[in-house]
């Protein structure tokens, strides 16, 4: 090694030590005739002295140093003095007086300062992203990554796993967004589409009698990004045979344990509460609920019908529903912030926003008048309002209310500041419906993917009332985000047989697509289930970021392209010819 320590591990107890730091400048100060570098690597600073008096041409030298010049010192480590101790630095009692310094390369002024706090626009992050992950909190974010697919391993090793590598030139997977595709030149005209998930591979290991597996495996989907949704990602994914969804929530909940436990130092309570579909979207309008706060939705559809507010009694007349969030005593709510908040619930697509505030004779506000005093009553009463309260309201078909009063929910609890942050807000969602009906296409299709088995009892449904088939999946939520999902898979091919047909794939495409697994699925297939984890969502919540993109080493923009590598890029007529494709204007 060209040095002897790092540049976070030197202290007191090293003290008179002779030592060889490497790492770049992050500053240079020069006090009178003293010159102080501070040299960073990935574990830390140290601070460096060149002391004229001691080496006049070692000081001249020092001189000579820029930002993110990359250096090699030589020293002795010398305790500083009393009031130059920096305490917030593990390294700051001491700092190494140098004997020698090597440039080992010049650097260009940095287009940036490396610095946590520094405000930049991710096009420049990402074109210099070797500048940006220089940023200590950048290389934190890679080292917690990295310590928890060390923790994943280690924990589905000792539990009996393999990790087997899965293909990524392969043929397109059922999780429903767009595929990546990649043309053939062997097979011109034929194209290999990067695997959305492992699933139909890892569906085949069980066939195969691997019994355990898991990967930490690469996935494509080519679908309109947002801050937690990039086109390439990370699952940990997870197959068992002969299991119960028991079982996975076991699994899964212990190596959360010890991720949390091993990363953050939190002791996570085991098991995670369970919440039915059909309970989530009744009392949070969403299917991945943080339960960090309160403001739960009432319900006021009986209530209401045929009560005196027309838009109200209208909606549910039509067969819509009418449900309300109580905001306990806001800090304030004046006009415009109504404005505001009747604005947002219009973006998604409602009427408008009816409101009630609570005074000390009951509800007051511009819609008050149109209800009977009884039915003020009654809604104060079931939604559990008290003077000083405001109760909002939603009136429309089922999926938009929940919607509206969901994403309202959310916006509240910010603006209002209930969201507690130092707490983990763990829950399992299960029983989903099997399948959820495609009003453009006029045709059922799967919740989850058509590999997911039904409820038993539910199965009698199956052909006349699809709708009401629940599923044995489940996703795992986390302070109202999705980090996985999973389910019991079918195991019996006449069964896999009769979800196709249910959503609509006739036989020659079912066998097109997914004929191999169908295949497969008469040769013996143990009950299995599994399980994948988004590993980038789960990082980001470690690292208490907002952007999963922050704990990926080189992700994609909103724009899905990479400005460090300009990816993806023309590709030249040669190839073109070889591929057999031509471009379209
Ligand atoms: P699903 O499609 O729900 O299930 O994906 C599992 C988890 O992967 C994460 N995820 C993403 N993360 C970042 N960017 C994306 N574009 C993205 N899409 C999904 C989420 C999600 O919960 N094969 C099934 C799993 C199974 O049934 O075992 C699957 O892929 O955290
Ligand atoms: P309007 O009759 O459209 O003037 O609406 C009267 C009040 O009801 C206004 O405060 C609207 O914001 C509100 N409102 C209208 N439609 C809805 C709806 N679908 N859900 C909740 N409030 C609504």
């Amino acid at each position: 090694m060209l040095r002897t320590h790092t540049c976070g591990e030197l202290n007191g107890k090293d003290f008179d030590r002779d030592v060889v730091l490497t790492g770049w400048v992050a500053a240079r100060r020069d006090h009178g005739n003293l010159i102080f570098i501070d040299i960073r690597d990935r574990e830390g600073i140290t601070q460096v002295v060149f002391n004229p008096e001691t080496n006049k041409a070692l000081h001249k030298q020092a001189e000579a140093l820029r930002s993110e010049y990359v250096v090699q010192v030589d020293g002795k480590v010398h305790m500083r003095l009393e009031g130059t101790i920096n305490k917030k630095l593990p390294t700051g009692e001491i700092e190494v007086v140098a004997s020698k310094l090597t440039i080992l390369n010049t650097s260009q002024t940095p287009v940036f300062e490396i610095a946590d706090d520094a405000d930049l626009s991710e096009d420049v992050r990402y074109v210099y992203r070797y500048l940006d992950l220089r940023r200590p909190k950048m290389q934190k974010n890679l080292l917690l990554r990295h310590r928890v697919c060390k923790i994943m391993r280690d924990h589905f090793d000792e539990k009996g796993f393999i990790e087997v590598e899965t293909p990524i030139l392969t043929k397109s997977t059922p999780e429903g967004a767009r595929d990546y595709l990649v043309p053939s030149r062997v097979n011109k005209g034929k194209f290999f589409a990067l695997p959305q998930s492992p699933q139909l591979f890892k569906q085949i290991l069980m066939i195969s009698g691997l019994d355990k597996y898991f990967q930490i495996a690469k996935c494509f989907r080519d679908e309109d990004l947002r801050a937690d949704r990039q086109p390439e990602f990370t699952q940990l994914d997870i197959e068992l045979s002969f299991v119960d969804e028991k079982d996975i929530f076991t699994l899964v909940e212990g190596v959360m344990q010890k991720i949390f436990k091993e990363t953050l130092k939190l002791e996570l309570k085991i098991p995670f509460d369970i919440l039915s579909y059909d309970d989530a979207m009744s009392r949070f309008g969403c299917d991945k609920p943080d339960r960090r706060y309160g403001l739960e939705l009432v319900d006021l559809t009986e209530e209401l019908e045929g009560c005196g507010f027309k838009v109200f009694s209208d909606v549910i007349a039509s067969g819509g529903i009418v449900k309300a969030i109580l905001l306990p005593r806001p800090k304030e709510m004046p006009r415009s912030r109504i404005d505001a908040l009747t604005e947002f619930v219009k973006s998604i697509g409602l009427k408008g926003l009816a409101y009630f505030k609570i005074g000390a004779k009951g509800p007051e506000g511009p819609v008050a008048k149109f209800f009977t005093d009884e039915e003020k009553e009654i809604i104060t009463k079931k939604a559990d309002g008290a003077p000083g309260d405001y109760i909002f309201f939603a009136g429309s078909d089922k999926f938009l209310c929940n919607e509206a009063l969901s994403r309202l929910r959310t916006r509240l609890a910010r603006e209002e500041g209930l969201i507690d942050k130092t707490e983990q807000d763990f829950l399992w969602v299960n029983d989903f419906p099997l399948f959820k009906y495609n009003q453009e296409e006029k045709r059922w299709e799967s919740e989850h993917h058509p590999f997911t088995a039904a409820h038993d009892k539910d199965l009698q449904y199956l052909s006349k009332d699809p709708g009401r088939v629940r599923s044995r999946s489940y996703d795992l939520v986390l302070n109202g985000v999705e980090l996985g999902s999973g389910s019991i898979r079918i195991h019996r091919k006449d069964m896999q047989e009769k979800i196709f047909n249910v959503i609509g794939m006739d036989k020659k495409e079912a066998e097109e697509r997914f004929g191999f697994l169908t295949r497969a699925l008469g040769f013996g297939a143990p009950p299995h289930g599994g399980f994948a984890v988004g590993l980038d969502r789960l990082v980001a919540i470690l690292c208490g970021c907002d952007s999963i993109r922050e704990v990926i080493a080189f992700p994609k923009t909103q724009r899905a392209i990479s400005p460090l590598t300009q990816a993806p890029s023309i590709i030249s007529e040669k190839q073109l010819n070889e591929l057999g494709l031509n471009i379209k204007d």
